[in-house]
């Protein structure tokens, strides 16, 4: 998803560096020296415009969570609300997540939060789907035991191809959805903006916990 130019999000994006962190180099360890307490750090990898994860501060203040979005117009959409908000347990970072590693120390991260990422349908972009083996080898050395992973999408193909990579991997299944929205887990899921509007055209959801150790 590539979101319109908006022109005004990189200042405001310079603009705010107690809210928003740029492509640093210096944060690997440092994470919780961003927020107003020490507690769970859990992260989203292509936050988007951030409903999911404003949504997720809201509720859960025993929780510090970081927005991560590669896309300037969007982080800058998600850097408005939390300009407004001031959210104490939300942070945003701007940076690319085929780095990941060299962004967190190990064990840094307590969950990760993959919400319909780009399914990369190609098979010479296998390795830009964010459960490819190359990710998951990252997310592996950034979470903390038992490396807990959550992954929504509404693409049959990805979600079948993240199954058998996942469990290629090692992990370990927790719980298998193949329509969230139907499903017990329906009542406290917090939904996303993509999953807004693909659940409105009727289409299911499906929904992955897995983790690694
Ligand atoms: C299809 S959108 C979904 C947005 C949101 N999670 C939702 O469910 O509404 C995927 C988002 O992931 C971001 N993204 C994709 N690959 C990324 C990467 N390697 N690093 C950081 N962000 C990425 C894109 O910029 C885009 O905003």
């Amino acid at each position: 998803m590539r979101l319109r130019n908006k022109p005004w999000a990189e200042q405001l994006i310079q603009e705010h560096p107690e809210l928003i962190s740029v492509n640093p180099t210096d944060m690997a360890g440092k994470w919780q020296t961003k927020f107003a307490q020490v507690q769970p750090i859990e992260l989203e990898l292509g936050s988007g415009k951030g409903k999911f994860i404003i949504e997720k501060a809201q509720k859960n203040p025993q929780i510090n969570y970081l927005a991560m979005e590669v896309q300037t117009a969007a982080l800058g959409m998600i850097l408005k609300r939390q300009i407004e908000l001031q959210l104490p347990n939300l942070q945003l970072l701007q940076a690319n997540g085929r780095d990941i590693n060299s962004l967190f120390a190990r064990e840094e991260i307590t969950k990760l939060y993959l919400n319909f990422s780009d399914p990369w349908p190609k098979t010479r972009h296998t390795k830009r789907r964010l459960t490819a083996p190359n990710f998951l080898e990252q997310y592996q050395d950034i979470l903390l035991a038992p490396g807990n992973i959550e992954f929504k999408t509404d693409n049959q193909g990805l979600f079948e191809y993240s199954l058998v990579s996942c469990n290629n991997f090692g992990m370990k299944f927790d719980e298998v959805l193949l329509d969230l929205h139907q499903s017990e887990r329906a009542a406290a899921n917090i939904t996303t903006e993509y999953e807004e509007k693909f659940s409105k055209k009727g289409q299911p959801i499906y929904f992955l916990a897995a983790h690694f150790k």
